[in-house]
C-alpha cells in the first residue's frame, strides 16, 4: 500500500473548493436574480479570497420548480442566467485567473418540460416510454409501492392518458430517469463530454445515492425511529429506493468518461452514513474523487463525537483515496445559524485545517446567517409541501451581502429573497479592511493553508485532551502543526498526556493570540481556536 504521503498530489487535494448559489451571488441585470456576469464581476474577489475551484449550482434551462434542480436542457443556459457566451466569457475568465470552475449535475431526474420526458409520457410504446420509471397501479388502484417523495407525500404520480405512474424521489415536476437503460446513460455521458469538451474542470453530481432503484421496486421498510416533526420523508428507510448495489457501476462510468479528460474531478453528494459513504470512491479507485463528506453539518457539534466520527472517517477511506469535508450548502442551515456566531471560526478553523478538500459555501467567509423568510414570501418547495416542519431551505439562501448600499450591492432591482436587517454590518465592503472580521480571518486561514504543506496535504494525527477540545496534529516532513479548538464556551486547560507540544502560535480565533510562545498546558479560552507551529 502506498503511503498517504506518497500519494500524487492533485489540484483538487490542495485546493478549496467554493459554492456559488447562482441566484443569489450577484445580479449584474436588476431583475433581482443572480446570474453568470454577476459571478464574472466578482472573481476577483474569490481569486482574492484565495479560492482554487468554484461550483455553480444549476444554470441551465429550467422551469425553476426546484430552482434549476429541475433541468429541461442540459446542454443550455436558463436566459435568467444569461447566455452559453456569458459561459464561455466565465469560464475563460475562471481559467486566466488560475482558478477551476466545477458545474452541477444532475443525472437523477430531468424536468417534467424535458423533452425525454414530454415524448416518454405521450405513449406507452414511445421509445422514450422506457427513459423513466413507468408502474402499473397496485391491483387496488394506487401506487406501485411505498415510496415517498423527499418533498412530501408520495413518490408516485398518476398519468391519466396513459395509465400508469411515474417515480419521482423530489418533485413530481422531477421525474427520476431509468438508470437501467442504457440508452439514459449514453445520453448523460454525451451531457458530461458537452460540458467537458468546452473545458468545464468538473462535476458536483446530484444525489448520487438515488440513481439506481431496486429492479423489483419492493416495499421500503417503515423507520421504526419516525418522530412527528421529522421530514414524512422519513416515515420509511429508504433501502430500496436508495443506495443500490448497481449504483457503483453507473459511477464507475461516468468516472471513465472524465478520465477520457486531463485533471478533471468528480463529487458526489451523497448524505450516508460513514461506511456506506466510502463505498463511493469505488474498487481501486474507480468511483468519485470525492464522495462528499457532510459529517461537519450532521453530526452533533460535540468534542468527543467529533473526534471520533473524524478517526472512523479517516480509517475508513480506502488507500488511495482523498478526504473532504464540507460546513455548509443550499440546502442546509448554514454554520452561523447551527453552532451559533460565537462558534463559527471555530468551524471555519476546523474545515481549513482538517485532512482532506475543504468545500465552503458563498457568505459563510463572511459570517452570513440563515435570514428568516415571512410565510408568505417562502419560496422553496420543500417548504411549501411541509410547512409545519420548518424545512424551508430559502433562509440559507439569501442574496449575498457585498457592501452596505441599498439591497447589499446585490442587485438594483426587487432580490428574489429578502435581505436581513444588519446587511450594513455584515458585508465583504465593511469587512475587508477590519484586522478582526470573519472575512480576514477566513482570508487568513486560507492563504496558510494553501502556503503549508503540513495542512493541505500532510498527514493527520488525533490529539487527545480535555472533552471540550477537539485536537490534532498535521504533519509534512519536519513540519508539524498543533491544532486545538475548544468546541463549547467555557474556558480551560489544554494538557496533554505523556507528551510536551512546544511552538508558536500562528493563527488563532482571537488574532491578539498570534506570535506568543506556548508550552506543556495551554490556556484556552471559549469557543477559542488556535494553530501552533510547533518547534
Ligand atoms: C440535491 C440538491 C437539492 C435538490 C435535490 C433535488 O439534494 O442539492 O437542492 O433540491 O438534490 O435535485
Ligand atoms: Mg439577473
Amino acid at each position: 500500500m502506498a503511503n498517504k504521503q506518497e500519494q500524487e498530489h492533485l489540484w483538487w487535494h490542495e485546493g478549496v473548493i467554493y459554492q456559488v448559489y447562482p441566484r443569489s451571488f450577484q445580479d449584474s441585470d436588476g431583475d433581482g436574480v443572480g446570474d453568470l456576469k454577476g459571478i464574472i464581476s466578482r472573481l476577483d474577489y474569490l481569486k482574492w479570497l484565495g479560492i482554487t475551484a468554484i461550483w455553480v449550482s444549476p444554470i441551465y434551462p429550467s422551469p425553476m420548480a426546484d430552482f434549476g434542480y429541475d433541468i429541461a436542457d442540459y446542454c443550455g443556459i436558463h436566459p435568467m442566467f444569461g447566455t452559453m457566451d456569458d459561459f464561455d466569457e466565465l469560464l475563460q475568465q475562471v481559467h486566466s485567473r488560475d482558478m477551476k470552475l466545477i458545474l452541477d449535475l444532475v443525472p437523477n431526474h430531468t424536468s417534467n418540460e424535458h423533452p425525454w420526458f414530454q415524448e416518454s409520457k405521450s405513449s406507452r410504446d414511445n421509445p422514450k416510454r422506457d427513459w423513466y420509471i413507468w408502474k402499473d397501479p397496485a391491483e387496488d388502484g394506487s401506487e406501485p409501492n411505498n415510496w415517498l417523495s423527499v418533498f412530501g407525500g408520495s413518490g408516485w404520480e398518476w398519468d391519466e392518458n396513459t395509465q400508469q405512474y411515474y417515480y419521482h424521489a423530489f418533485l413530481k415536476e422531477q421525474p427520476d430517469l431509468n438508470w437501467r437503460n442504457p440508452e439514459v446513460q449514453e445520453a448523460m455521458f454525451d451531457v458530461m463530454r458537452f460540458w467537458l469538451d468546452k473545458g468545464v474542470d468538473g462535476f458536483r453530481v446530484d444525489v448520487m445515492w438515488h440513481i439506481i432503484k431496486d429492479d423489483k421496486l419492493r416495499d421500503n421498510p417503515p423507520n421504526p425511529d419516525y418522530k412527528e416533526h421529522m421530514s414524512t420523508y422519513e416515515k420509511v428507510v429508504p433501502a430500496y429506493s436508495t443506495d443500490q448495489p448497481e449504483v457503483h457501476d453507473i459511477v464507475a462510468k461516468m468516472r471513465k468518461v472524465t478520465d477520457d479528460y486531463e485533471a478533471r474531478v468528480i463529487i458526489g453528494e451523497i448524505y450516508l452514513p460513514i461506511h456506506r459513504l466510502v463505498t463511493y470512491y469505488g474498487h481501486e479507485n474507480t468511483g468519485v474523487h470525492l464522495p462528499f463528506n457532510f459529517m461537519l453539518v450532521n453530526e452533533e457539534w460535540n468534542a468527543r463525537i467529533l473526534s471520533l466520527k473524524i478517526d472512523e472517517y479517516e480509517g475508513a477511506i480506502p488507500p488511495g483515496g482523498w478526504p473532504n469535508w464540507v460546513i455548509g450548502n443550499h440546502d442546509q442551515p448554514r454554520i452561523t445559524s447551527r453552532v451559533g456566531y460565537s462558534q463559527a471560526k471555530v468551524a471555519g478553523m476546523l474545515l481549513l485545517t482538517l485532512r482532506g478538500t475543504p468545500t465552503m459555501y458563498y457568505g459563510d467567509e463572511i459570517g452570513m446567517r440563515d435570514v428568516p423568510i415571512p410565510p408568505e414570501e417562502v419560496q422553496d418547495p420543500q417548504g411549501l409541501n411541509m410547512p409545519d416542519k420548518d424545512l424551508s431551505r430559502d433562509p440559507e439562501r439569501t442574496p449575498m451581502q457585498w457592501d452596505n448600499s441599498e439591497n447589499a450591492g446585490f442587485t438594483e432591482g426587487k432580490p428574489w429573497l429578502r435581505l436581513p436587517d444588519n446587511f450594513r454590518r455584515v458585508n465583504v465592503e465593511v469587512q475587508r479592511d477590519d484586522e478582526f472580521s470573519m472575512l480576514t480571518y477566513y482570508r487568513r486561514l486560507i492563504k496558510l493553508r494553501q502556503e503549508e504543506p503540513a495542512l493541505h496535504v500532510g498527514d493527520y494525527a488525533p490529539v487527545v485532551s480535555k472533552d471540550s477540545l477537539l485536537s490534532f496534529i498535521r504533519k509534512h516532513e519536519d513540519r508539524q502543526f498543533l491544532i486545538i479548538l475548544n468546541l463549547t464556551h467555557k474556558p480551560c486547560l489544554f494538557r496533554a498526556e505523556h507528551h510536551t507540544y512546544k511552538g508558536k502560535i500562528v493563527l488563532a480565533t482571537d488574532p491578539e493570540r498570534e506570535g506568543k510562545q506556548v508550552e506543556k498546558n495551554i490556556s484556552i479560552s471559549g469557543d477559542e481556536g488556535i494553530v501552533v507551529l510547533l518547534d
